[in-house]
């Protein structure tokens, strides 16, 4: 079998992470693109000179030009610039989107046969954007946001329960901000609902009740918690490794059921907007979108979350993109 080759667009905290990840599990050759001169050559020599002492061998090569990215299965991007001070939600989104563009033209033209994964902030306007630039098919163009989201969350889970946070299943949806809806209906360890778990802990169903809305207010806030505490950038580790199980199901076919920022065509009544929904990931993409029922309080969770995406994919047309 041919060797697999991943392009990183993007050197900053999240794609070196992306890089030394890859090249531990051996899972595909690495491209690192970035636009500052040297950058991705430094990052690349730096990783592969661990090879022998963590002993993997693939090859790392960083580069300031698309033309290198040629013949990449898969492109994880994580090219932008996070909010600085007096930035507003709009100077974000012209300036990301700007960068967007450039990097779907840069995709399309060498790459265009990849799988595209977008980690890029405000996540669900810029996988939308990529998607339009390149015309790549919407199974092949998905954003990362709900596989962290989810395990943010099962991670609060576990700490609060003192269980293994290996037993835990939980599941974020909806957009990539603070209207993300995590399911407490379907959060389970080993099957078992957390909800009856924290009822029986604290022998009192509001107290339960109070416990959990705080968990979910946590994550929906996670992103905000780690750049309070970090003051020089935002998280880098566990968006990396989530990206990484969603090209890992990618390119060795795992089918696994992971929730990803998805292209809605009609699926739970959206039309044409790229929201987090249940997903199976394998050779082809995204190969199914899950349905779930979703009770009146999740379901107008989820269209609130929905129309959050809407107003900000307006906002970029009215920027011009
Ligand atoms: N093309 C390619 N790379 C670019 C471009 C461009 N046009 N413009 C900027 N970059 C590069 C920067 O040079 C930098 O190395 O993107 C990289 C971004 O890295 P960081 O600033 O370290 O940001 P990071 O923490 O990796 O996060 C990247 O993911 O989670 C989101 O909100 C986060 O949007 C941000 C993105």
């Amino acid at each position: 079998m041919a060797r697999k080759r991943i392009a990183l667009i993007g050197g900053g905290q999240i794609g070196g992470v992306l890089a030394q990840l890859i090249a531990q599990k051996e899972l595909a050759d690495v491209v690192l693109f970035d636009i500052v001169e040297d950058f991705p050559q430094g990052k690349t020599l730096d990783i592969a000179e661990a090879s022998r002492v963590d002993g993997f061998d693939v090859e790392l090569r960083g580069t300031n030009e698309y033309k290198d990215i040629a013949g990449s299965d898969l492109v994880i991007v994580t090219a932008g610039l996070p909010r600085k001070p007096g930035m507003s939600r709009d100077d974000l989104l012209m300036t990301n989107a700007k960068i967007m563009k450039q990097v779907a033209e840069g995709v399309k033209e060498f790459a265009p046969n990849a799988f595209v994964i977008i980690i890029s902030n405000p996540l669900d306007a810029m996988v939308t954007l990529f998607q339009k630039v390149s015309g790549f098919d919407s199974n092949k163009v998905m954003g990362q946001a709900g596989v962290l989201d989810s395990s943010r969350f099962s991670t609060f889970i576990a700490w609060e329960l003192g269980v293994s946070v290996k037993d835990v299943n939980a599941m974020v949806l909806g957009g990539h901000g603070d209207t993300m809806v995590p399911l407490i209906r379907y959060a389970n360890v080993n099957g078992m609902p957390v909800m009856e778990m924290l009822e029986r802990k604290y022998n009192d169903a509001a107290k339960a009740k109070e416990v959990m809305d705080a968990m979910v207010q946590r994550t929906k806030m996670a992103g905000g918690e780690v750049v309070k505490l970090l003051k020089t950038g935002s998280a880098f580790y566990s968006p990396a490794s989530s990206a990484i199980a969603m090209a890992e199901a990618i390119l060795k076919d795992e089918k696994r059921v992971l929730p990803t920022c998805a292209q809605l065509n009609g699926e739970f009544n959206v039309d044409g907007y790229y929201v987090g929904v249940p997903t199976v990931l394998g050779e082809n993409g995204i190969e199914k979108i899950i349905e779930i029922s979703l009770n009146e309080e999740e379901q107008a969770a989820f269209d609130n979350s929905v129309n959050a995406v809407k107003s900000l994919v307006e906002d970029m047309g009215r920027l011009g993109f």
